[in-house]
């Protein structure tokens, strides 16, 4: 059966059938579904059973893993999942929920502010694939936002207002927000802030997305605090009920979403229950604006 997509949401996201993740995928396969990634920015794979193995072996089929081994808290021998996969469950090395004033628990609370993975890096994620190996009775979704949807819908002004921005992205944004303010002092190094576009152009569609984050805390040349509003402004726009789509969790779900053209938030749930998901991410391979050079 060949693989076949059905849109789920009234302007992004498709339901993919006709492919079993646990098994190599064909050429055609893959063009598939980079072919639906370009068109949907969130796909979504239902009844997939598969091993951290198979989610890697899968992930390469569309780029480089990133190895998730920085761009946390998480301290050298503390990792459950090996390199390349990051884990995005609320559980320990022992496999038990994280108590609640745990460091690397309060760091993961940043993932339900709205962002785009990897924003962070110089040359920030192409996709994400988070795999549902037990899920949560109640909460716990995930919600996508649509960003070209989003850019289509600003008015002309300010279209022309953000063409050519440029922000600072940086986890150290993302997380003081909720006032975790305390790194170390290589912590402050590995998030020093990057550039990033307000603006990016799809490289295969052509269509223009806003590239928000809650990783974006500046903008070159404007008085943060204005920066900051404009940001939130842009946020709330492109955050509408409208331009969302809501993932309820099933067992074995796998979604994918293009960082590139979407935002996500993880949502609350009784972090009293195991919840373990895990996420391959698919590097990009260009910067979207060049870095300030070396000192
Ligand atoms: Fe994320």
């Amino acid at each position: 059966m060949p693989v076949a997509i059905r849109q789920i949401h009234p302007l992004f996201a498709g339901e993919v059938s006709g492919i079993d993740i646990t098994k190599p995928a064909s050429k055609e396969d893959v063009a598939a579904i980079e072919a639906g990634m370009d068109k949907y920015a969130v796909l979504v794979f239902r009844d997939q059973d598969i091993s951290d193995e198979q989610q890697m072996q899968f992930s390469l089929n569309f780029g480089a893993i990133e190895s998730g081994r920085t761009g946390n808290v998480t301290k050298p021998g503390d990792h459950r999942l090996p390199v390349g996969m990051a884990d995005v469950s609320n559980l320990g090395k022992d496999g038990k929920p994280r108590p609640r004033d745990d460091r690397q628990r309060l760091f993961a609370l940043g993932n339900l502010l709205w962002h785009s993975d990897s924003s962070f890096r110089a040359i920030p994620a192409k996709y994400s694939l988070l795999s549902a190996r037990t899920v949560n009775r109640k909460g716990g979704n995930t919600e996508f936002a649509d960003m070209r949807a989003a850019y289509d819908a600003l008015d002309e002004e300010t279209r022309a207002e953000v063409e050519d921005l440029i922000c600072e992205h940086s986890l150290m944004y993302s997380r003081g927000s909720l006032g975790f303010l305390d790194y170390s002092d290589e912590e402050k190094q590995m998030f020093k802030p990057v550039r990033q576009r307000l603006v990016r152009v799809h490289p295969v569609t052509g269509r223009k997305s806003l590239y928000l984050s809650s990783h974006a805390g500046t903008i070159l040349g404007r008085p943060t605090p204005e920066a900051r509003i404009l940001l939130r402004d842009l946020n709330e726009h492109a955050t509408q009920p409208g331009f969302v789509y809501v993932h309820k969790w099933k067992l074995h779900d796998l979604v994918m979403w293009d960082n590139r053209q979407t935002m996500h938030r993880g949502r609350r749930y009784d972090e009293a229950q195991p919840r373990d998901v895990r996420r391959t991410t698919v590097a990009g391979d260009v910067p979207t604006v060049a870095q300030e050079a070396a000192e």
